[in-house]
C-alpha cells in the first residue's frame, strides 16, 4: 500500500467524494479480478491500400493493397479492454465458422482472454464491419468505405445451449460479469434469464452496455447506456442535463439496478446512484479528441473492474469517465492500460 499523504482528502471535481488515494487504491485490485464479457463479438476489419491512380470505372481512387487485420470489436472490445487493465478475462459468444471468426479468436488469445466461451456457429457468418482506408506514407489516411456484415438474427439453439452451458460452468468463479449487446443475436431472452439469476446467485457484480430495451435487464448492478439508448428505451427525448438525470432516475427503477452511468459522448456522463443522487463529469477537451470509436465499451469495462474491486459508483464513473478521455486520443478502438489510469488520476489532480 502507498503512503497515505494530503493527497487524502484531494477531491477531484466539485462536490466529488473522490479521493486520489482510494483511486488508486481501486487501481491495484484490477489484476486479481476475473470478469467475463458475454455478449455480441464483432470482428472489426481494416484494408488499407496506397492511392495509385483514378480509376477508369468510376470516380474513384484505386487503391493498392498494403495490408488487413482484424481487431475484436463489441463484446470482444469490452474483453480487451478489461484484459488491458490487468483483469483475467473471458469472452461468451458466437462467431462464424470464417477467416474473421478464426482472426477474431487468435487475437484474443494473443491478448491472453480465454475463449473457450465463444462458440462457432457453421452458416452464420462472424458480425464484420469492414473500413476501406486509403493512405500512405506522403497521403493522410482516410476512410474511404465501409461495409457491415451483421447477422441481427437470434443464434440457432445449439449455441445458445452451448454458451448458456458455459455460463453454468463459468460464471461461478467470477468477480463481474458484462452483457454487451449489440442487438446481433446473442443476448436472447433465454440467455438473460440464465446469466442474470445465475450470477447474482454467486454475488458477481452485473454491468450492462446494450443497444435496443433496456428494460430486458433486471435486477442488474449497474447500466452504462448512452444517452440514444436511455431515450430510446424510455422513449422520450432527452434535453440537457435535467432531463439525463431524471431519465437515469427511471432507468434505474425499470432496471432493479444499484447505479445508471449515462455517457453523453462530448457531454461527459451522468450518474445516477441508488438512492437517486446524481452528478454529471465533464469529457476531455475536445482538443484531444482523435476518434471515439469503442469509448463505449472502454467505460463499461473500467466501470465494471472498478466495481468488482470494491469503488463506489461515483467513483467507477470518474475512472471509466478518465478511460475514456484517453482512449479518444488514439486511433481504432484502443485500450489503456492500469497505469496510464494512474498517470491520468495524478495529471487531473495536479501530482
Ligand atoms: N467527442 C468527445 N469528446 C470528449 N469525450 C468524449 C467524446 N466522445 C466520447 N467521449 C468520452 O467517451 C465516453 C463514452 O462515449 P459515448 O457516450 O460516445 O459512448 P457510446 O456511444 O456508448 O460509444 P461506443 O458504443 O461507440 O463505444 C463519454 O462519456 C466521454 O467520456
Ligand atoms: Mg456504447
Amino acid at each position: 500500500m502507498m503512503a497515505t499523504g494530503s493527497g487524502d482528502q484531494e477531491r477531484l471535481y466539485p462536490g466529488g467524494p473522490t479521493s486520489v488515494e482510494r483511486l488508486r487504491g481501486t487501481l491495484t485490485g484490477f489484476g486479481a479480478r476475473h470478469v467475463l464479457a458475454l455478449g455480441d463479438m464483432v470482428a472489426d476489419e481494416y484494408i488499407l491500400g496506397r492511392p495509385v491512380r483514378l480509376s477508369r470505372e468510376a470516380p474513384l481512387p484505386v487503391l493498392e493493397w498494403v495490408d488487413r487485420y482484424v481487431i475484436p470489436g463489441g463484446a470482444a472490445n469490452v474483453a480487451r479492454n478489461a484484459r488491458a487493465l490487468g483483469a483475467s478475462v473471458a469472452v461468451a459468444g458466437v462467431i462464424g465458422d470464417d477467416e474473421p471468426g478464426r482472426e477474431l479468436r487468435r487475437r484474443l488469445i494473443a491478448d491472453g482472454i480465454d475463449v473457450a466461451g465463444l462458440v462457432e456457429e457453421a452458416d452464420r457468418p462472424t458480425s464484420t464491419k469492414t473500413r476501406v482506408i486509403g493512405g500512405s506514407s506522403q497521403v493522410v489516411s482516410q476512410q474511404m468505405a465501409r461495409i457491415d456484415r451483421v447477422i441481427r438474427a437470434d443464434v440457432v439453439p445449439r449455441t445458445r445451449d452451448g454458451i448458456a452451458e458455459y455460463l453454468e460452468r463459468a460464471l461461478p468463479g467470477l468477480d463481474g460479469l458484462i452483457i454487451s449487446d449489440y442487438e446481433n443475436g446473442v443476448i436472447s431472452e433465454a440467455i438473460v434469464a440464465t446469466a442474470i439469476p445465475l450470477a447474482r446467485r454467486h454475488g458477481l457484480i452485473i454491468a450492462v452496455d446494450a443497444h435496443g430495451d433496456l428494460g430486458r435487464f433486471r435486477g442488474i448492478t449497474v447500466a452504462t447506456p448512452n444517452q440514444e439508448e436511455a431515450a430510446s428505451t424510455l422513449g422520450r427525448d432527452l434535453r440537457g442535463d435535467d432531463d439525463v438525470a431524471r431519465a437515469g432516475r427511471d432507468l434505474l427503477t425499470l432496471m432493479d439496478a444499484r447505479g445508471v452511468v449515462i455517457t453523453r459522448g462530448s457531454d461527459g456522463m451522468t450518474v445516477v446512484e441508488a438512492d437517486g443522487a446524481c452528478q454529471h463529469l465533464p469529457a476531455a477537451s475536445p482538443a484531444e479528441v482523435r476518434d471515439v470509436t469503442g469509448a463505449g465499451d472502454t467505460v463499461a469495462a473500467t466501470v465494471l473492474l472498478a466495481l468488482t474491486s470494491g469503488a463506489s459508483l461515483l467513483d467507477a464513473a470518474y475512472l471509466g469517465n478518465l478511460a475514456a478521455g484517453l482512449v479518444i486520443r488514439r486511433l481504432g478502438a484502443a485500450t489503456v492500460t492500469a497505469d496510464e489510469l494512474k498517470s491520468a488520476i495524478d495529471r487531473a489532480s495536479g501530482l
